[in-house]
């Protein structure tokens, strides 16, 4: 039986017909919208409502999280809803906001496609074989969102097969609409395409691939591949895109086809000097060497670094907190947008944890101290607010953003796991680095001398610390052009993947790195 159902999305109307619907979440996906779901559809998270006009009652987890307002004019949780009445209207009343999108016109030629395939989100570029520059990049969010918003989740539901089939589906699908947008933008046909090259983490290159994801759910986490791998099967899926297909090779643990590609964008391979590579996500992948060894291992940070485990957090969108100034007792936030704050993006926690610590407002050892023990105005934001201390950031009649106790020792937590990873690897490679890389968009935003104050990063790379935004499409187009060429093989004979958790100074290293402080 087939079912019609019409989704509503910014007075734009769709309707689609399933026949094995699944929960409401995934129709909405199969329809292109994409819902924010960071519990991956367990009910836990509240994110995925949707408004309905029609007969669909709510059940027990949706009278918890639902006030009885948003119930009586028919909000409900998307993934709760797994028997759909025929002909249901779903208005999207949380859709989240596509990705900034830049394009540039030339003439016709022969292009290779790059893409960074994230968790979150999948960068598209296209490389002009003749010259070697991008000639457009697209950004869109990874559709498989509505599985959970990181690896862990989405490894979780990938062990079911058919779920597994549809993320593999869903991502290809999306990718492929991309392209042919992307090439009708510039005018060129899908013979243009030569090649397509993809880099993502270890678990979104099993997806994309369909590969079983089991080894990835239990420890020593191996990948299924570990070399370049060829996949002719995804190209009748990719449907416009001509030439070879090829995956990054992942390494090992964590660590994917997106940090190999991360290590060619820095040179690390050729390098005589020693390098350091971050690339900060929920898991903190790390690598440190030259050309003649790379040591990587990958650093369990949790989300907070991306607003996520953070009470009011949220991603670099508009209304985040991003900076926040303290001069004479007197606060000063900045917004993105310039507009009524509404939460705080994970550049926002670090410079705002970093400022309270050198305003003693936080001590050294994470804690947000009492009113009493503040000798200045600042006293008067320490409120006790569900169940914890909380620093009030900003105030309206109808809006209050807090940082609770739980925000600074989720940084803490995720800072520690980063400064050990960091420190043990270059243990392990014997030298220290003379400098530093930090990949990934994320880092764009990030204050070198606040990942210095509060202990991420050790003081004497202070100065040498480099942010490189795309890290990964830099190290596929240079794969691609050979600028400088790439001796993969040599490069994945030269790397060597460490699991820090086996290194009998990991818990104290990682008891050491939990204080806000300056490390040397
Ligand atoms: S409640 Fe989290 S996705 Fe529905």
């Amino acid at each position: 039986m087939f079912v019609k159902t019409k989704i509503i999305v910014n007075d734009k109307e769709l309707t689609i017909y399933s026949e094995h619907p699944g929960n409401l979440l995934e129709i909405i996906a199969q329809a292109g919208v994409a819902i924010d779901a960071p519990c991956g559809g367990l009910g836990r998270c509240g994110k995925c409502r949707v408004n309905v006009q029609g007969e669909l009652p709510p059940d027990n987890v949706e009278m918890t999280i639902l006030s009885s307002a948003e119930i009586s004019t028919g909000t409900r949780l998307a993934c709760r809803k797994r028997h759909i009445p025929k002909n249901l209207t779903i208005t999207i009343t949380s859709r989240e906001e596509e990705p900034v999108t830049t394009t540039h016109t030339i003439v016709p030629v022969d292009i290779s496609v790059a893409i960074d395939l994230g968790t979150t989100s999948i960068v598209i570029a296209f490389v002009n074989l003749s010259d070697g520059t991008i000639m457009a990049m697209h950004s869109i969010l990874n559709p498989q969102r509505i599985y959970g918003a990181d690896v862990v989740s989405r490894i979780k539901a990938g062990l079911d097969k058919l779920i597994l089939e549809k993320m593999t589906l869903l991502t290809l699908s999306a990718i492929t609409g991309e392209i042919n947008k992307m090439l009708l933008e510039i005018g060129l046909d899908a013979d243009s395409i030569k090649a397509t090259y993809i880099a993502g983490n270890t678990t979104m290159e099993h997806i994309i691939s369909g590969t079983d994801v089991s080894s990835l759910a239990k420890a020593p986490y191996k990948p299924a591949f570990n070399s370049i791998k060829h996949v002719p099967h995804l190209k009748a899926n990719l449907g416009t895109t001509k030439g070879d297909l090829v995956l990054f090779p992942l390494i090992g643990g964590f660590v994917g086809g997106d940090t190999v590609a991360s290590i060619l964008a820095c040179n690390m391979d050729i390098s005589d000097e020693i390098i350091a590579l971050i690339d900060i996500g929920t898991n903190a992948e790390i690598a440190v060497g030259n050309k003649s060894g790379i040591k990587v291992s990958s650093a369990p940070a949790g989300p907070a670094f991306e607003g996520g485990q953070i009470k009011q957090g949220m991603r670099a969108q508009s209304g985040a907190i991003e900076d926040m100034r303290i001069i004479n007792d007197e606060l000063t936030l900045y917004v993105k947008d310039d507009t009524e704050p509404k939460g705080i993006c994970g550049s926002g926690l670090i410079r705002i944890v970093a400022e309270l610590v050198r305003t003693g407002v936080i001590s050294k050892s994470g804690e947000l101290l009492d009113a009493e023990s503040i000798q200045n105005n600042l006293s008067l934001r320490i409120i006790k607010k569900d169940g914890e201390q909380a620093f009030v950031l900003y105030k309206s009649y109808d809006n209050e953003i807090c940082l609770y106790q739980s925000d600074i020792r989720a940084l803490q937590l995720a800072k520690a796991s980063i400064a050990t990873g960091l420190k043990l690897l270059t243990w392990h490679s014997g030298l220290k680095p003379s400098r530093l890389y930090i990949a990934g968009t994320f880092g764009n935003y990030l204050n070198p001398e606040d990942l210095i104050f509060i202990g991420v990063i050790p003081s004497y790379l202070g100065g040498n610390t480099y942010f490189i935004g795309d890290s990964v499409i830099s190290g596929l187009k240079r794969f691609i052009t050979a600028e400088p060429a790439v001796d993969m093989d040599m490069l994945l004979s030269n790397i060597k993947h460490i699991e820090l958790a086996d290194d009998p100074s990991f818990n104290k290293e990682f008891l050491s790195m939990l204080e806000l402080t300056k490390k040397a």
